[in-house]
């Protein structure tokens, strides 16, 4: 690891392959392959994947007894194929040789990745092989690779074969290898010039025609290529002579088009006019990372003091933009939680974005206008699927694909028990919440009001008519009430001794509904006439029904047990206790206690133990203003120990079974506990690092996390947000983590602000056009002019801080 944009990898350990493939992920938005061999093909070590942001595809498998229909982001051809042989020796294998060197570097400063080695290979020749690799991230369609070959103490021949695999199905998740994965159909290849082959197929359900092309170039004089077609694979051998310490390089260029693409005829012919067209790879490379330049610019988030830090923060930054960038701004598509890096929830979409959006708004506020519009235009399937199951406005999916359909799994397959069992995550009905929070957040931190009035209103209003929808009013009580519903904690999905699913009074959802609703109403006021007009008449709504939202607004119920304890849902506090220290005994990682009990014959619906923070999610979302304002404006007492009780109280019973879970306790520890959040910066740091989940950074990294690291630097303990047209610092920055330095746009203007322990910065560029722009630290505001800098002094820190 020599420069500090940089991620090495030395030496070559089968184990770890399928994390560094993941972690090694080069994409733009658009799609993104994994960090695998190129030589490599799906064999349990090495798992080549191609992603294209939305290229969801449906197939239907039986699985203990029932037809089981899933919808996958689809694993498209391999364009990275490529191989080489000396002489008439074996096609090159690393199991095969004696690796002298190996290294790979991922350089996230500019999108590349490196693979450098040498070997020796059976018949005692030495060989160096150097492959760079990029996908363009301003030119969404292309991607390269270069392979520079030295023969060290031989001579003779080599023969690289340069294609494209497409004999790939969807089998990178083990436990979902009963299902059915191969979603192509129709494959076709042809060769389309001497030096380029292509590939096509059809997506089985969704008919999405994708077309892969790639050009091959030797930099020296060869043989012909001529073409192969051998296991799926249709490629070019390229043979030419090798003499000792002369490289032979092999420039590969490639295409990937799709039926969904905007400005194009039909992906065959675009594909192959892309790598026709293309220039060579330096020149592409030259303006890939002039792209990345500029997106680094515009994220930069620099924490001076700790390296490994940093390091980790550039490396989220980077995955964060290769998921969801400039490319994407313009597609129909919402946030995958593991990326475009691995097929573990299928490329699905759930309320991930919470956490991820925040970094968005600040930066690139396009982009979350972008995933919202992706919501949007789902705002009708998810008005049906209220309706089918006998509600009004809308009910959005919690897990979402192609149209916005309900992707759930029914079942699920606990690899410990090896047990297919019922799925009821998809009563988390908070997805809407989250969606509502999203728009809100959006807008008050872009001041987008057209957004709002054509979109986010309408959004808000139908999700806010849902809540409405799903909830009783409880005559003994007087209080409205949510049954049957499952918690951002996916560890209780029903009572032990019910034998329907869901429980009752969620206190998130609950607490978040009375929100919802109040934002209903204030969004409404909030519209310009005409559009509140006729948003009335279209969605045909009433006075009863907004007078019922003012209702729910102040008597929402809440559970509490215990002193101030907010219950997680109705009847928490009758569950048993779980032995954590016994579990942890017997079990070390008891993350996945869900499949632990199950595979003992139990239930972690039997327990006070939680996968994720649920209750902690409230102080997450609202300030602890916020809170106490909902919570006193529902006639619940709030007391000033409210916040430290709950957080101490839930902290004892989760088990972090979720990455969320860890940003969400280093922020909700930040205030009071200083050092305690630290320790969950850490380990959000660490997560898809280190695969501190065990494995599953393998099949994808954990993108919520990731961004969260950023918004807590931001939003936590910068305290940076955007309320009221005014840039507001509220900083509680730890001064171990050294200064932080960091880009963001506020009304369309770069920004820098720099926070140390004692003092926060904001710095904006010299633009004599641009109005000055307000910014408030404590009860300072100031209007900076551009090219002006303001310097806030931050009070001494309370003793409790730590
Ligand atoms: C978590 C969910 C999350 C999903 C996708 C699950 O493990 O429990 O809260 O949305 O992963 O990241």
């Amino acid at each position: 690891m020599n420069s500090p944009w940089s991620f090495g990898f030395r030496g070559y350990d089968p184990a770890d392959e399928g994390r560094r493939e993941a972690l090694c992920t080069l994409g733009n938005g658009y799609f993104a392959t994994r960090g695998a061999a190129p030589e490599g093909r799906a064999d349990g070590v090495h798992y080549p994947g191609t992603y294209l942001a939305g290229c969801y595809n449906r197939l239907t498998t039986r699985v203990s007894g029932r037809d089981v229909e899933h919808e996958s982001l689809v694993n498209l051809p391999n364009w990275l194929l490529l191989t080489f042989r000396i002489d008439d020796g074996g096609w090159f294998d690393l199991s095969d040789v004696e690796l002298l060197d190996f290294e790979q570097d991922l350089d996230v400063e500019r999108g590349i990745l490196v693979r450098r080695l040498r070997f020796r290979d059976p018949q005692r020749r030495t060989t160096r092989l150097v492959q760079r690799r990029f996908v363009h991230m301003g030119l969404a369609h292309l991607a390269g690779l270069e392979t520079a070959l030295v023969a060290e103490d031989w001579t003779g021949a080599v023969t690289i074969r340069s294609g494209v695999d497409a004999a790939v199905a969807n089998r990178g998740v083990a436990r979902y290898r009963d299902l059915d994965g191969a979603h192509l159909v129709d494959r076709e290849d042809f060769e389309a010039a001497c030096d380029t082959v292509v590939v096509h197929a059809r997506t089985s359900q969704s008919g999405i025609r994708v077309a892969v092309a790639v050009r091959n170039r030797l930099s020296t004089s060869g043989a012909p290529p001529a073409l192969v077609r051998e296991d799926g694979i249709i490629a070019h051998d390229i043979t030419t002579s090798v003499r000792p310490g002369e490289p032979v390089r092999l420039e590969k260029i490639a295409a990937i088009h799709t039926s969904r693409d905007h400005a194009s005829t039909e992906p065959v012919a675009e594909a192959i006019d892309a790598v026709r067209t293309a220039p060579g790879f330096d020149d592409l490379l030259g303006s890939h990372t002039l792209a990345w330049a500029h997106l680094r610019e515009a994220f930069h988030t620099g924490l001076s003091t700790s390296r490994a830090a940093q390091q980790a923060v550039r490396l989220h930054v980077f995955h964060l933009l290769q998921t969801t960038s400039p490319q994407t701004a313009d597609l129909d598509v919402g946030i995958p939680a593991r990326g475009l890096h691995g097929e573990a929830y299928r490329g699905h979409v759930f309320w991930d974005e919470l956490f991820i959006l925040p970094t968005l708004n600040l930066r690139m506020p396009r982009l979350t206008r972008s995933i919202l519009l992706y919501r949007h235009r789902r705002l009708d399937r998810a008005r049906r699927a209220a309706r089918r199951i006998g509600r009004t406005g809308a009910m959005f999916p919690w897990q979402s694909g192609s149209n916005g359909r309900e992707e759930s799994q029914l079942m699920h397959l606990n690899p410990l028990s090896g047990r297919w069992l019922p799925d009821h995550t998809h009563l988390q009905r908070h997805i809407g919440i989250a969606i509502a929070h999203n728009v809100r957040h959006y807008v008050e931190s872009t001041e987008d009001y057209s957004f709002l009035a054509d979109f986010g209103a309408e959004l808000i209003l139908e999700i806010a008519r849902f809540f409405s929808s799903i909830t009783d009013y409880d005559h003994g009580r007087d209080r409205y009430v949510i049954r049957g519903v499952v918690g951002p904690d996916e560890y209780h999905t029903a009572y032990p001794d019910r034998a329907e699913p869901g429980i009752d009074n969620n206190a998130y959802t609950n607490v978040m509904t009375a929100w919802l609703c109040d934002t209903a109403v204030a969004v409404l006021r909030e519209l310009p006439r005409y559009r509140r007009e006729q948003l009335t008449e279209e969605l045909g709504l009433h006075h009863g029904e907004i007078d019922r939202w003012k209702r729910m607004a102040q008597r929402m119920f809440v559970p509490f047990h215990g002193e101030g304890i907010i219950s997680q849902f109705e009847g928490y506090e009758r569950l048993a206790e779980l032995d954590w220290a016994a579990y942890r005994d017997r079990y070390g990682d008891i993350r996945r206690l869900d499949r632990i009990l199950e595979a003992e014959g139990d239930t972690p619906n039997r327990y006070r133990a939680s996968k994720q923070a649920d209750v902690l999610m409230l102080f997450y979302l609202l300030s602890s203003e916020e809170l106490s304002r909902i919570l006193t404006g529902l006639g619940y007492d709030v007391p000033a120990d409210t916040i430290p009780n709950n957080i101490d109280y839930y902290l004892r019973r989760t088990s972090h079974g979720s990455t969320l879970s860890a940003v969400v306790h280093a922020w909700v520890l930040a205030r009071a506990h200083r050092p305690n959040a630290l320790e969950f910066f850490d380990d959000v740091l660490a997560g898809d690092i280190h695969d501190t989940q065990h494995g599953t950074t393998a099949e994808g990294i954990h993108l919520a996390a990731m961004a969260g690291s950023i918004d807590l630097l931001q939003r936590c303990f910068a305290g940076i947000e955007v309320r009221g047209g005014v840039l507001r610092l509220n900083p509680h920055w730890p001064a171990e983590l050294g200064p932080l330095d960091l880009a963001i746009r506020f009304r369309g203007q770069p920004v820098a602000v720099r926070i140390t322990g004692r003092t926060a910065t904001v710095r904006t560029q010299p633009d004599p056009r641009r109005p000055p722009l307000p910014c408030a630290c404590g009860d300072r505001t100031v209007h900076l002019e551009p090219g002006g800098t303001a310097r806030f002094s931050l009070g001494p820190r309370a003793p409790a801080e730590g």
